[in-house]
């Protein structure tokens, strides 16, 4: 093995930036308001604006800024939502927890995102209640039709943005005509907390107070709870750090690129692997970078692993297919390309911290692999 290569390091980001990290905690602990401490309000602000959305409501993972988004856009009990067969859990879940039934749609090839055509076929047609949208690997899927319909049939949208911080298309950011966006500050995402955080986002501000409500018992003020609601909120600390990596955040989104074209340039015309593409008009800020390899992917997994490169696969089951979901969902249409999707995606290292040479690294055995 000539070096190792893990699919992240946040060993080495802490380590570059541990002085401001550090202060940021001492400035909390000193003025000891651990929750809905000032740092929590300040940087829901300063996302809203890096988002171009009024208002923000920081909650306590990207999970549970699903579900409160989903309930405070309306939905009831038994409701269906049209979602993507293509995504981390919470994508489906989160509706379930929200009480309602995911309808799962197939995927398209070229960007790995659910089929805009379907789901906006589903709005149309009056089955579902809401759109729950997901934007996958760090480019956001053209919603084009989609708000279209979900505008003509009354039918809610929610975006699920939890993989696309700072991602653009067409150059505007995710959640125009949405009810509600959602981010994940999981430890993995471009902006991550020491742990789990989340937001929901949007121009409705009634919409971000209740969401706030929500996250804390439906309380309305002095000793008044007017909704059964949850105790789910992002502690002081985790937004004073949050902040302190959102001021890196173009810096990490560029240096991720430049990886990201380093590795597509490597694979160009391999035999076997296919890099992934940047759709017309997108601003990819590249979470994750998931190739295909249409036969054989363990085995590249496996070849690149004995050269010291770790790798992940972002997903290995189409999410209707999860035990837990089987019986809790529906399906329109069939599921043929998120089922060959999930036999052949990989995804590489792709970090800030990657020095020049495990770049370079990682190129050199992805060519030196022939299938
Ligand atoms: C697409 C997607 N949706 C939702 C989530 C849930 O976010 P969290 O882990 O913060 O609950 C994640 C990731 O973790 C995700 O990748």
């Amino acid at each position: 093995m000539s070096q190792s290569i893990p699919f992240m390091r946040l060993d080495r980001q802490f380590e570059a930036h541990k002085d401001d990290f550090m202060a940021a905690v001492e400035t909390v602990f000193s003025h000891g308001g651990v929750l809905q401490g000032k740092e929590v309000a300040q940087l829901e602000e300063r996302i809203a604006g890096f988002m171009d959305l009024k208002a923000g409501a920081a909650v306590g993972s990207g999970t549970d800024a699903l579900v409160l988004a989903l309930t405070a856009a309306g939905i009831q009990p038994g409701d269906k939502v049209a979602v993507t067969s293509l995504s981390f859990m919470a994508s489906a879940s989160a509706i379930v927890l929200a009480g309602g039934v995911p309808v799962f749609v197939d995927v398209d090839e070229r960007d790995y995102q659910a089929r805009g055509d379907l789901l906006a076929e589903l709005a149309s047609s009056g089955k579902v209640r809401g759109i729950l949208a997901v934007h996958l690997y760090g480019q956001l899927a053209d919603l084009s039709a989609v708000r279209e319909a979900a505008d003509k049939s009354g039918a809610f949208l929610v975006e699920d943005c939890a993989q696309v911080l700072g991602a653009a298309r067409d150059g505007a950011f995710p959640g125009r005509g949405a009810r509600a966006v959602c981010v994940s500050f999981d430890p993995t995402k471009v902006i991550g907390a020491q742990g789990s955080g989340g937001m929901v986002l949007s121009d409705d501000e009634e919409l971000i107070e209740r969401v706030r409500r929500l996250r804390y018992h439906g309380h309305a003020g002095g000793r008044v709870y007017t909704e059964i609601g949850r105790n789910s909120q992002l502690p002081t600390v985790q937004a004073a750090l949050l902040s302190v990596k959102l001021d890196h955040e173009l810096e990490w989104r560029r240096r991720r690129q430049d990886i990201a074209l380093a590795y597509t340039e490597a694979l160009a015309g391999h035999p076997a692997i296919q890099a992934p593409r940047v759709s017309d008009g997108a601003e990819h800020i590249f979470h994750k970078y998931v190739m295909r390899v249409p036969e054989n992917r363990d085995g590249l997994a496996a070849f690149l692993k004995e050269r010291g490169v770790a790798t992940s696969v972002h997903y290995s089951k189409p999410l209707p297919e999860q035990p837990c979901l089987k019986n809790a969902c529906e399906v329109h249409g069939g599921l043929d390309t998120v089922f060959r999707l999930t036999r052949e995606v990989l995804s590489l290292p792709i970090y800030p911290e990657l020095t020049e040479d495990e770049v370079a690294s990682i190129c050199t055995a992805l060519q030196d692999w022939r299938g």
